[in-house]
């Protein structure tokens, strides 16, 4: 099998290009998934910056996924929004999925919010569930960063998932907490994956986010993140499942979603602060 090894020199790269579009003197970045992007809106003051001008941004070409990233204010305090994401399974490597989150930890961030949609394996869950992403499981078979490199265990951070629940509470939105499963994409699973995700303890399946968790955590940034249920995975719902399904469960949910990340922001910033 032949690794392909990205160079940093990407990284880099990007990192020179963020600054030279003046995105920097941030400390907070929210990826947002699949049909989640109007959360981009909440923004004031925003100046929103297509990936095409960015050198070295990979763009993908995925329905739901806008491809810009988005720097603004959230109730006065600055957050940086990364408005779509590419995915394995469009060919990209993993080098190339997390290149971004470690350009914007080159560049400054010291916590990453990461969301997704993704499918439902608890029963009681209905499509519109949100999810606080309490561990993964990373099954795509791809390594973000290299051999026992920092951030391979205890990716995701306690405290700033509690100021999730906390912007959840604040919001006045449930938040369920659990755990998610990455796999390589980009078919739905089967009925049979869904029975052996849950049997090794899997509360929601998805195409992405684990790698980017890994890749900040060693870049020595913090990790959190919610996913929203767009549908009950495969065997726990009746009909088959369809991208436009999910795309729409997300612009019916976009208001809680946003509700929550919005009531999150000043919680996650107390956190930082503290430890500043
Ligand atoms: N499976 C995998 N990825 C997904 C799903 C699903 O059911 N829904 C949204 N993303």
């Amino acid at each position: 099998m032949s690794v392909r090894v990205e160079r940093d020199a990407d990284v880099e790269r990007l990192a020179r290009s963020l600054s030279e579009h003046e995105v920097r003197d941030f400390d907070l970045v929210i990826v947002l998934g699949s049909g989640l992007g109007s959360f981009a809106e909440r923004l004031t003051a925003a100046r929103r910056i297509p990936y095409a001008e960015l050198d070295g941004m990979p763009a993908s070409r995925v329905v739901g996924h806008a491809g810009e990233l988005v720097i603004g204010e959230l109730g006065r305090r600055r957050v940086l929004v990364q408005r779509g994401r590419v995915h394995l399974y469009e060919g990209w490597s993993a080098r190339e999925v997390t290149r971004a989150v470690r350009a914007f930890c080159r560049a400054g961030a010291k916590a990453v919010v990461l969301t997704n949609a993704a499918g439902g394996l608890r029963r009681e869950w209905p499509a519109g569930t949100l999810m606080r992403i309490r561990d993964h499981l990373a099954l795509q078979g791809r390594a973000a960063v290299g051999a026992h490199e920092r951030g391979a265990t205890r990716v995701w951070d306690e405290e700033l998932g509690r100021a999730l629940e906390l912007g959840a509470r604040d919001a006045g939105v449930a938040l369920e907490s659990g755990v998610y499963a990455a796999l390589p994409g980009p078919s739905y699973e089967t009925p049979a994956e869904i029975r052996w995700l849950t049997d090794c303890g899997a509360d929601a399946v998805g195409m992405s986010t684990a790698l980017e968790a890994v890749a900040a955590r060693a870049a020595g940034a913090r990790v959190c993140g919610i996913s929203l249920v767009t549908n009950q995975a495969a065997g726990i719902a009746p009909h088959a499942l369809s991208h436009d399904e999910v795309v729409a469960a997300g612009a019916a949910a976009s208001e809680r979603f946003g509700a929550v990340l919005e009531r999150a922001v000043p919680r996650l910033r107390e956190v930082l602060a503290a430890r500043a």
